[in-house]
Parts: structure tokens; C-alpha cells; sequence
């Protein structure tokens, strides 16, 4: 009997050699036992379409995509779902029967990377930042249930756009937010801010009442100096590691056949990478 052919897969991107993704799905394949290939795959932004063809014509099972080509990769499959639609992004394409299907796993990492922490008298949230990450985060809040998602940019306007979204969006000005912290459940720092090498987020979490839960998308590093803060106020912080690794879980099974474990095994592999890097 002749082996089935190795299933491959791979993240897009430009650059693509920080990624965490090839790290966090060769762990998973070793675990599994699966015989099957994800490598990092470089394109610059004039040659994604192409990419995206080699992909096809090489047999390739799917790709993650990330930065810059999200919301380019919309055009440039043949279908796209929903999820993918309403964010306006795609991360994440599944080859089938010949047919490249987006969707974007995003919304979805973020709110299972909250999950063990949210309590369902929590309604309010507050989000920093209108761009491409916000979007899905957003996307992420209306579909849980959460009833008033205040969005803050420094651009207003970036902030109105991502209220056409959804009827629960508010868009609030970038100096108008201390008395919205006076009544949010949840906090979230969606843009650059805080990150490695960028200045912290110039906030003050003053008047965030005191059970507000506090997360950021950003996790290099993994405490960036909003989680230190609302950490030294006493508020409870989730670091957003977690939304990497839980937004890689449907491509997995979709590519593979099996569905991963996200655990602590999974989060130390990771960061292990990370270190190395
Ligand atoms: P991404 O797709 O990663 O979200 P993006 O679409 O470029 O990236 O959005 C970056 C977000 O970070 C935006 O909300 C941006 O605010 P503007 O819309 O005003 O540009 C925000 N951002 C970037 N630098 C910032 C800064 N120095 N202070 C406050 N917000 C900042």
C-alpha cells in the first residue's frame, strides 16, 4: 500500500521569520504523531497571489496568513466565509477539493483565550484601538454577548468605521475614556502600543473599576506595562500568548484531521521559541 502524501501547510507572511506559528504547530504535529510539514512562507505583498497558486498547485492542505496580507488574502481566495467577511480579514485558508476557503480565526482565539474568565454579567467593554486587530476582537465581543463595546482610537474616525459593524459599538474620542472605565468589565489593548520596542499606551487606568478584567493582544512582551498596571491596581490580567495559540487550533484540524489540545505543554513550547529568538 502506498503512504498517503504528506500533508503540508505553512504561515504567509512579510517578514515571516519572527513567527511563533511554525514552532506552535511542529509541537502539535510531534504530539500527534501526524506526518505532515507547517514552514514558515515568505511573500512579499506583490507576490501573494502567486504564493497563494504555488500553495494549490504544490498540494498544500492550507496556510495561515498573517501581517501585511490579511486583508489582502480576502480578494484572492475563491471563497470566504462569513467570520472572515465581517472582520474583514483572512488568517487562516484551508485547501480542499481543489477550492481555497478563507475565514479568520482571530475573533474566535480571543475569546477562548478569555473564556475561563468571563462571567456572563460581563456587558461593557472597552477597547483601544479601530485597526485590523480590533476588528476581530470586536467581532469576537458582539458574537459572546457582550451589549456595549466602547471602541477608543486615536484616529476617531477609524473608531466611527468599526461602529458600522455592529449596533453595539460605540465610538468614543481618544480623551473621553475615564468615565467608561468607571463602568467596563473588560479592557483590551488592540493596538501596537506596548509592544517590544514601541512606547507604552499613554492611559490612565485611574477610574477602571477594580473587578475589570484586563487583556492585550500584544505579548511581546508578555506583560507589556498596561498588564503590569492594571496587575499592580489589583485588576485581573490575561496575557494574549494565549490568543496565538488558541487561533491556530481550527486551522490545525481542519489541515490535519485532529483536533489539538491548547495547554500549558503547548504555551511553554512557545515560549521556549520565543526565548530563542
Ligand atoms: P492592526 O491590523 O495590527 O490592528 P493597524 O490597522 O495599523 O494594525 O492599527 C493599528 C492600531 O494601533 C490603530 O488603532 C492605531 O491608531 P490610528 O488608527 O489612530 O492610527 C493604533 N496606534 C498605532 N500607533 C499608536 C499610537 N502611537 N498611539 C495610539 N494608538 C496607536
Amino acid at each position: 500500500m502506498t503512504k498517503p502524501p504528506k500533508r503540508r501547510a505553512g504561515v504567509i507572511g512579510w517578514p515571516v521569520s519572527h513567527s511563533l506559528s511554525p514552532a506552535l504547530h511542529g509541537h502539535w504535529l510531534k504530539r500527534y504523531g501526524i506526518e505532515g510539514e507547517y514552514r514558515a512562507i515568505p511573500a512579499a505583498p506583490e507576490a501573494l497571489a502567486q504564493t497563494l497558486l504555488g500553495l494549490f498547485e504544490q498540494g498544500f492542505v492550507g496556510a495561515n496568513i498573517t501581517v501585511p496580507h490579511k486583508e489582502a488574502a480576502l480578494t484572492l481566495v475563491e471563497e470566504i466565509d462569513e467570520i472572515a467577511r465581517s472582520i474583514g480579514a483572512v488568517n487562516t485558508v484551508v485547501i480542499k477539493d481543489g477550492i481555497l476557503t478563507g475565514t479568520n480565526t482571530d475573533a474566535y482565539g480571543f475569546i477562548e483565550n478569555l473564556r475561563p474568565f468571563l462571567k456572563p454579567e460581563m456587558k461593557r467593554a472597552l477597547v483601544i484601538g479601530a485597526g485590523g486587530a480590533a476588528r476581530a476582537v470586536v467581532y469576537g465581543l458582539a458574537r459572546h454577548g457582550f451589549a456595549q463595546i466602547h471602541v477608543m482610537n486615536r484616529t476617531y474616525e477609524r473608531a466611527e468605521e468599526l461602529a458600522a459593524m455592529d449596533p453595539r459599538i460605540i465610538p468614543i474620542r481618544w480623551d473621553h475614556y475615564q468615565s467608561v472605565m468607571e463602568t467596563a468589565d473588560l479592557l483590551v489593548n488592540t493596538t501596537t502600543q506596548g509592544m517590544v520596542g514601541e512606547r507604552p499606551l499613554e492611559i490612565s487606568l485611574e477610574t477602571l473599576v477594580k473587578h475589570a478584567l484586563v487583556t492585550d493582544i500584544v505579548y511581546r512582551p508578555l506583560i507589556t506595562p498596561l498588564l503590569a498596571e492594571a496587575r499592580r491596581r489589583g485588576n485581573p490580567v490575561v496575557d494574549g500568548l494565549g490568543m496565538l495559540l488558541w487561533q491556530a487550533k481550527p486551522g490545525f484540524a481542519a489541515w490535519f484531521g485532529v483536533e489539538p489540545q491548547v495547554d500549558d505543554d503547548l504555551r511553554q513550547a512557545v515560549l521556549h521559541a520565543m526565548e530563542q529568538q
